[in-house]
């Protein structure tokens, strides 16, 4: 049976995240956002109510929620602000690689440091050279003895100012392609260096940085998984967490419609308030159909996954058409408020900004083409372990 019903846990975790998102976010996110400062105050106050992470198994010390309870919050926080969301869901993102692959030990160590005080993690993927093309990473991980000395550059990384650790892929057999790749857990030491924080267009309360790894030690048993299984972790990683970024496109885009919806019906021009135009009635309906149609395409794709199914072509589908509907949707916004839609002391420009990042982060909305079509042309459906979400 198909049922899009939320239990009563979930309707009060989707409360909870929205008084969180209308108290502690909303009425901040603009200041953030101007002066691109670190928005430590929100975050603290998000790991005592419980909404960091929430993917965290119990085993842990965490809670464990499902990958559609992530997403349910995940909507509400971005509605307040989706870079405050970014910062705060990054956790999220750098140790769902552990949750897959990781040892007991690494799981207790390192996931329990997350949930007992606030700290962070970064997923260290991108290179300046390697963004979508995944497998021509340079970064290097040499085996010595019990270590692993690893040197190289990782960019476009969230909190990566801030972390405590980092999950880190790295060629250790560099003539292999995507088959040389190991993932390794990262604790932060003098070798690690942080180069430098991007200025950003959208998102500026979440931090963005260049980590420069050099010959940072690590015991051998920091490895996740096996030698070389870096690459598919990575990609059953993103399996997880894309769903987690349409959930934030859809916040985004709700918080637009909201907002152009309300102003639609204030604004006089021709003697009536511009809603009562047709020309504005499609522009909204329009709106409205993308978002319901990204909430239930992340929804699903969440469901597949909590049900322990492969969700691959699913969760490109609901990254691509969320993170594009929340472009034309926030551009709409902005076309909908006309000039003073412009103007950065209304609401909708940093809502358009924020979106554009949807686009790109966690595969850009090509590469969810590439996979949709692969995945069309070759159907290959993978199973996928059971594991916690990535709120
Ligand atoms: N699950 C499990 N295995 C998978 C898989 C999946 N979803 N997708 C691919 N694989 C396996 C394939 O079966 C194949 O296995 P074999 O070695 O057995 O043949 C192997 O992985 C290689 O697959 P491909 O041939 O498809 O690999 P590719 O080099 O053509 O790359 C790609 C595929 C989809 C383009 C991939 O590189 C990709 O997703 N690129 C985008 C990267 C991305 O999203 N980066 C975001 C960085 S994180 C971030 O943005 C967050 C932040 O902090 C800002």
């Amino acid at each position: 049976m198909v049922d899009f019903t939320l239990t009563d846990e979930q309707k009060n975790l989707r409360e909870l995240a929205h008084d969180f998102a209308e108290k502690e976010i909303r009425p901040v996110a603009w200041e953030y956002d101007k002066d691109g400062t670190w928005p430590e105050d929100v975050f603290r106050k998000a790991h005592e109510v419980g909404l960091m992470n929430t993917h965290v198994p119990e085993a842990y010390g965490g809670p464990e929620l499902s990958y559609l309870d992530g997403c349910l919050i995940e909507e509400e926080l971005s509605w307040g602000c989706s870079g405050i969301t970014t910062s705060l869901g990054a956790n999220g993102l750098a140790s769902a690689p552990v949750i897959l692959a990781g040892s007991e030990e690494i799981k207790k160590r390192y996931l329990g440091m997350l949930v007992e005080e606030l700290t962070y993690a970064s997923f260290c993927l991108t290179e300046p050279g390697a963004g979508s093309d995944v497998s021509s990473m340079r970064t290097r991980a040499v085996r010595k003895g019990d270590k692993y000395v690893i040197n190289g550059q990782k960019c476009f990384i969230t909190n990566g100012t801030y972390a405590d650790w980092y999950t880190v892929y790295a060629k250790t057999d560099p003539d292999a392609g995507h088959r040389g790749i190991s993932a390794f857990v990262v604790p932060r030491d003098e070798t690690v260096v942080i180069d430098k924080k991007e200025d950003k267009m959208g998102q500026r309360a979440s931090n963005t940085a260049t980590v420069t790894f050099n010959d940072t030690e690590i015991p051998a048993d920091h490895i996740l998984g096996e030698e070389n299984q870096g690459f598919k972790i990575a990609m059953m990683t993103l399996d997880r967490t894309r769903p987690g970024v349409a959930a934030m496109a859809t916040g985004i885009a709700r918080a637009a419609l909201e907002y152009a919806t309300a102003y639609s019906k204030e604004r006089v021009q021709f003697g009536v308030p511009i809603a009562m135009h047709q020309a504005i009635q499609f522009m909204i309906a329009d709106m409205a159909t993308k978002v319901h149609l990204s909430r239930l395409a992340t929804w699903q794709s969440a469901v597949l996954l909590d049900n322990g199914m492969g969700n691959t072509i699913e969760s490109s589908h609901a990254k691509r058409f969320a993170a594009d509907s929340a472009m034309e949707v926030t551009t709409d916004a902005v076309q909908v408020y006309g000039g003073y839609g412009f103007i950065k002391e209304y609401p909708v420009e940093k809502l358009m900004r924020d979106a554009k990042i949807m686009q790109l982060y966690e595969g850009t909305s090509q590469i969810q083409r590439l996979v949709i079509a692969r995945e069309t042309l070759l159907p290959r459906r993978v199973e996928q372990p059971q594991a916690a979400a990535t709120a």
